[in-house]
C-alpha cells in the first residue's frame, strides 16, 4: 500500500481525503498545524493514520515540516496539497508576506522542491476562481491591493501557473504533478464575521459536503499522466490568465527568490 501525505488533513476536504484513503489501505501522514487537533482527527479516523504537526505559514516552519516527513518517510507516494485560505483581511506572516500567498503558493512550491527526491506523485487542490486572479510578481506576494474577495483567486493563481512548470521539471525524473477544482463544498474556507459571514454560512448549505470533493481528490492521487487541470472529475484546458507562460515563469523565479531570501 502507499504512503500519502495530506497537508491541512485535520477538517474539511483534506480530512476526507485522508478518511478516503486510510479506508483504501494506504499509510496517511495527516498534517495539521495544530498537533492536537491533527492528532484528534488521526484517531477519529483510524486506521494507519499518523498526525503530523506543520504549519505552512512561513519557509522555516515548511522546512522544519519538510525535515520530519523526509524522517519519517522512505518514499512519498502522494503528496496531496490540501491546505487552503481564503483571507478576509490582509494578514502579513513572520517572513513579511501575505498570509494566503505564503500558505496557497509558496509553501506548495517550497515543499514541492524540498521533498522531491522522494516524491512519486503530487495532488494540487486548487479553485476554479483561478479565472478570476491576478497574479502580480512583487504586489500579490506582500497584499498589495488586497481584497477580501479577490486576493484568494490570486493566490490560487500563482500556484496554478506553477503546475505545468513542476510537471516539465519533473518529467524525466517521472514524478507527476496535477491539479484539480473539488467543486463548491460545505467546510470552514473563508468563514467571517459580519453581514457577509452570516451570508456565506446560509449559502453553504446548500453545497455539497466534504466527501464529494474529497472524491475527486482522491481519485487522482491513483492516476496517470501529469501537468493536468481537473474541474472535478472532468479534465479541461486552463484558460485565461493560467497559459501566460511568460507570467508563470516570473511567479516561479519570484517564488524562488522569496524562498531562498527567507
Ligand atoms: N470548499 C470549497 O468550496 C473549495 C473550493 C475550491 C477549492 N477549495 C480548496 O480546497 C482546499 C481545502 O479547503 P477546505 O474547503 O477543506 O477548507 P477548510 O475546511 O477551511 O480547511 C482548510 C485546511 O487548511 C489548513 N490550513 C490553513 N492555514 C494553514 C496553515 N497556515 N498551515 C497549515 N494548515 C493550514 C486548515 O487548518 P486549521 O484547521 O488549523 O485552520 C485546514 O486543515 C483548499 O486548498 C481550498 O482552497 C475549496
Amino acid at each position: 500500500m502507499s504512503i500519502m501525505v495530506v497537508t491541512g488533513g485535520n477538517r474539511g476536504i483534506g480530512y476526507a481525503v485522508c478518511e478516503r484513503l486510510a479506508g483504501d489501505g494506504h499509510t496517511v501522514l495527516l498534517v495539521a498545524r495544530d498537533a492536537e487537533r491533527g492528532r484528534q482527527a488521526a484517531a477519529r479516523i483510524g486506521g494507519d493514520v499518523q498526525a503530523v504537526a506543520g504549519d505552512l505559514t512561513t519557509a522555516e516552519s515548511v522546512r522544519r515540516l519538510a525535515a520530519d516527513l523526509l524522517d519519517r518517510c522512505p518514499r512519498i507516494d502522494v503528496l496531496v496539497h490540501n491546505a487552503g485560505l481564503w483571507p478576509a483581511r490582509r494578514v502579513l506572516t513572520e517572513d513579511g508576506l501575505e498570509e494566503s500567498f505564503a500558505v496557497n503558493h509558496l509553501a506548495p512550491f517550497l515543499l514541492n522542491h524540498l521533498l522531491e527526491d522522494r516524491l512519486g506523485r503530487v495532488v494540487q487542490v486548487t479553485a476554479g476562481l483561478y479565472v478570476k486572479g491576478r497574479a502580480e510578481p512583487g504586489r500579490t506576494a506582500v497584499g498589495a491591493a488586497f481584497s477580501p474577495m479577490r486576493t484568494y483567486a490570486d493566490t490560487k493563481l500563482c500556484n496554478l501557473l506553477t503546475v505545468p512548470l513542476f510537471a516539465e521539471r519533473w518529467r524525466t525524473a517521472g514524478i507527476t504533478i496535477d491539479a484539480v477544482h473539488p467543486g463548491v463544498i460545505r467546510t470552514g474556507l473563508g468563514d467571517r464575521r459580519g453581514p457577509l459571514g452570516w451570508l456565506l454560512r446560509a449559502a453553504k448549505r446548500s453545497w455539497a459536503a466534504p466527501e464529494e470533493g474529497a472524491r475527486h481528490v482522491v481519485s487522482l492521487t491513483g492516476a496517470a499522466g501529469t501537468g493536468r487541470y481537473f474541474d472535478q472529475d472532468r479534465q479541461v484546458p486552463l484558460q485565461g490568465p493560467a497559459l501566460d507562460a511568460d507570467l508563470a515563469r516570473r511567479v516561479w523565479d519570484e517564488a524562488e527568490a522569496l524562498a531562498a531570501a527567507r
